[in-house]
């Protein structure tokens, strides 16, 4: 009997979900140092530090003590109260237990909330430059991503400019702030202007949180907060970047229903939860005083500083990131193309950065240098990038 290999086929809604170009970076940088080669690591996004001590022995303890079982789903009453007390006081944000969730990282809250809010064939604005996941995660849902230039959008008025890109099938607004790739934070004014956006037009507002705690210049506005908006946002929070806990996979997100009820849908069906003992972690990790916040923050200062003054030195032009870790220089000089770009710097002066049209069409021209790294290897960084190209 002849055999039916029709059937052998993936769901056509992963049809448009690509893979992370970034891990391709990353790939030929371990290869290049497996020949021995020094190379200067400015393509990734983990924090400088490891994770503290203490917070680490908290997931220890909670090892030793048998907390090794299920937890509820959506995550340990505990650790919910030490979030709502959290958000309140630092987000303005003001919530009841059941009205957040442990996620595993941000990544799982983002990918519940586009899943929750998107039908195939709707449409999410983007502000672009992107984290490039969020293309992928809009269209996993057989939605479409309208990309809205975030540099026209504050030349020209974001609200005239989310009205220009909006269709009569938008159903969603992703708000990112501080940004990932271009470090930019949206002021108070203009997450204003998105919000009364989202309101006239009743769109449901995919807030991204991630970098909050690291705001240089400006201030680390909740779209949340905002009157009206609490109803029709969802915003996704990370342990990753604050805690340099990145490889633990711990977040939450905050919502109201009907959202909330889909949100732990997915989590239940996906992981279950977070695991046990990195719930004890957050728990932990929610105790850390805003002043060791603040000194990590400084830390990260000086490191935008140095990167920033080295590359306006070579003629890189770059105006110093609001917030996030990263600088997004223009890098036309040394090639149009941001992935010819990368390529040049990377065999010529061993630096390893992120083509900018990674990040969407309006990245193109850039590159995304990563300065989440030590004092030292910046400055290695800077005089390689000096020798290249002053
Ligand atoms: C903008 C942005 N959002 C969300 C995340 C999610 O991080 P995680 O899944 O580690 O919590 C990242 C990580 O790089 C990010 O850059």
């Amino acid at each position: 009997m002849a055999t039916k290999l029709s059937g052998i086929r993936l769901a056509r809604r992963l049809d448009e979900v690509g893979f992370s170009d970034i891990v391709q970076i990353r790939n030929k940088v371990m290869a290049m140092r497996a020949e021995g080669l020094q190379v200067h690591a400015l393509h990734g996004g983990e924090p400088y530090f490891e994770t503290p001590e203490d917070i680490k022995f908290a997931a220890v303890k909670a090892l030793v003590e048998n907390q090794t079982h299920y937890a509820p789903s959506s995550g340990l009453p505990e650790l919910r109260k030490a979030l709502v007390e959290k958000l309140a006081s630092k987000n303005r944000i003001q919530v009841t237990t059941d009205e957040v969730i442990a996620t595993v990282g941000g990544s799982q809250g983002l990918y519940a909330a586009f899943q929750s809010v998107l039908d195939p064939g709707d449409d999410a604005l983007v502000f672009s430059p992107y984290w490039t996941p969020i293309g992928d995660l809009v269209t996993g849902a057989q939605a479409r991503p309208l990309l809205v230039p975030t540099a026209t959008a504050r030349r020209n008025g974001i609200r005239k400019t989310l009205e220009q890109f909006s269709t009569p099938k938008t159903r969603a607004i992703y708000y990112n702030t501080p940004q990932n790739p271009s470090g930019l934070v949206f002021t108070r004014k203009e997450a204003e202007e998105v919000a009364a956006f989202a309101i006239e037009r009743d769109l449901v507002v995919i807030a991204d949180e991630a970098y909050e705690d690291l705001v240089y210049d400006g201030e680390h506005v909740s779209i949340a907060s905002l009157p009206g908006m609490l109803e029709r946002t969802i915003t996704c929070f990370t342990f990753s970047k604050t805690y340099a806990m990145t490889g633990w996979r711990a977040g939450y997100a905050v919502a109201q229903e009907p959202f909330m009820t889909a949100l732990r849908k997915i989590v239940l069906y996906s992981t279950n939860g977070v695991t046990t003992p990195v719930q004890h972690a957050m728990i932990y990790a929610l105790k850390t005083p805003e002043v060791q916040i603040a000194a990590y923050r400084e830390e990260y200062r000086k490191r935008r500083d140095l990167l920033v003054s080295a590359l306006n030195e070579v003629g890189l032009e770059c105006d110093p990131p609001a917030g996030a870790f990263y600088a997004f220089p223009n890098v036309e000089k040394i090639n149009k193309n941001s992935r010819t770009a990368a390529q040049i710097l990377l065999d010529k002066a061993h630096i390893a950065t992120i083509p900018g049209s990674v990040f969407g069409a309006q990245g193109e021209g850039h590159l995304r240098f990563g300065y989440a790294i030590g004092i030292p290897e910046i400055e290695d960084c800077a005089e390689a990038l000096r020798r290249f190209l002053a």
